[in-house]
């Protein structure tokens, strides 16, 4: 199969609603990747530092109005001891994700960590996803030393995203588009990402989607399955939520195709693919992605960091996680990759085309 340069949103809707042979599909989407990027697979390292969010997502089991988790922040000892463990274990990566909070105290802190980072961690990639944040604390965070930013639009749809978000200024799809806008012309690597399979999100709206990381010049995709969450108001409409392999099916269908569109992007296989389906690390990466986040947080941690249920985790330890990564990988002829940050081409060829201000890091 070989997919024009610029699909068509018609062509992607009716491959997306499996009007096509899927197997076909993700075989070239896999080669396409061979072809451009190799069979490398990129780890970034994961920590969830805080769950305290001031949003109100209808799907988010971290929003604002659960009260039946334990919220927390970890120190920075912490954060600092967890990301040095994922270095010793080669990892050149690592991905601070958090509610978003917006107090001085919170971005002061992760400006520490970065700093740090800067001096401790040679060759070390951090990545951030801590929300939406006004335009100068991005700034500060990547002097400090941040380098990639993920900001998810959730769906590109300003009405579809009205459906799953409160109405108020705080949950406005326009500034998160602004946002992700800045993020992408002040320097930073940056990424986005959707919810696949939300109730009543249509083949369009999702074939939207894959047009909209196009246009938007992204760097980096990172999108998963919806999956149900106790104590969230999205769960009364529990009828009309898919079956989790038709959601599977559509997330692969949305790396394949997202592959296929995109040019030297990083893919991930993300947790939430993993969670749906027991071999989604595999599906994904045989669709087309090339990152796995394995998640250094502490254990104590791990449960109350619930975006939704059942979160799925490889190994307990970094090493059992890395050697069963290793193992799960190598099985499907792909390879692990220590030791390199694995930044996507697609940043150094869109700085290449200027317009963008210089990083000099
Ligand atoms: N299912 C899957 N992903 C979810 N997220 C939040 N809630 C859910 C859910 N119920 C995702 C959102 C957010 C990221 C941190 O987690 O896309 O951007
Ligand atoms: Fe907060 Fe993100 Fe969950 Fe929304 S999706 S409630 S912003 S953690």
């Amino acid at each position: 199969m070989v997919l024009p340069e610029d699909p068509s949103m018609e062509l992607l809707r009716d491959l997306l609603s499996g009007g096509g042979p899927d197997e076909e599909l993700f075989r070239s989407a896999h080669l396409k990747l061979l072809e451009e990027m190799g069979g490398r697979v990129y780890l970034r390292g994961l920590v969830e530092i805080s769950n305290i969010c001031r949003k109100n997502c209808f799907y988010c089991g971290l929003r604002r109005d659960n009260t039946s988790i334990d919220r927390y922040s970890m120190r920075p000892m912490e954060i600092m001891g967890s990301l040095r463990r994922g270095y010793r274990q080669g990892l050149r990566s690592f991905l601070l994700q958090s509610g978003e909070l917006l107090g001085e105290e919170h971005i002061e802190m992760v400006a520490g960590i970065l700093r740090k980072c800067s001096s401790s961690m040679p060759g070390a990639r951090m990545v951030l996803s801590l929300g939406e944040l006004p335009e100068e604390i991005y700034d500060r965070l990547r002097k400090a030393g941040g380098h990639r930013y993920l900001l998810r639009i959730e769906t590109s749809s300003p009405e579809l995203y009205s459906r799953f978000h409160p109405d108020d200024p705080l949950h406005s799809h326009s500034s998160r588009l602004r946002a992700l806008e800045y993020l992408r012309d002040s320097g930073w690597q940056t990424g986005t990402g959707v919810l696949i399979g939300l109730p009543g999100q249509t083949a369009a709206d999702l074939a939207a989607d894959i047009l909209f990381m196009k246009r938007m010049d992204m760097d980096m995709v990172g999108m998963g399955p919806y999956i149900e969450s106790p104590d969230t108001p999205l769960l009364d409409r529990a009828d009309e939520i898919l079956p989790a392999e038709t959601r599977t099916l559509l997330t692969l269908r949305m790396i394949a195709l997202t592959r296929l569109a995109l040019t030297g992007v990083n893919i991930a296989a993300t947790t939430a693919l993993q969670t749906l389906s027991g071999s989604g690390l595999e599906r994904g990466l045989l669709a087309g992605a090339n990152v796995v986040m394995p998640n250094l947080t502490p254990g104590r941690y791990r449960e109350s960091y619930s975006l939704y249920t059942g979160k799925t985790s490889v190994g307990d330890t970094p090493s059992e996680m890395m050697d069963a990564l290793r193992d799960r990988c190598l099985a499907i002829g792909r390879e692990l990759i220590l030791s390199d940050p694995g930044d996507p081409p697609h940043y150094r060829e869109r700085r290449g085309r200027g317009g963008y201000p210089d990083d000099n890091r």
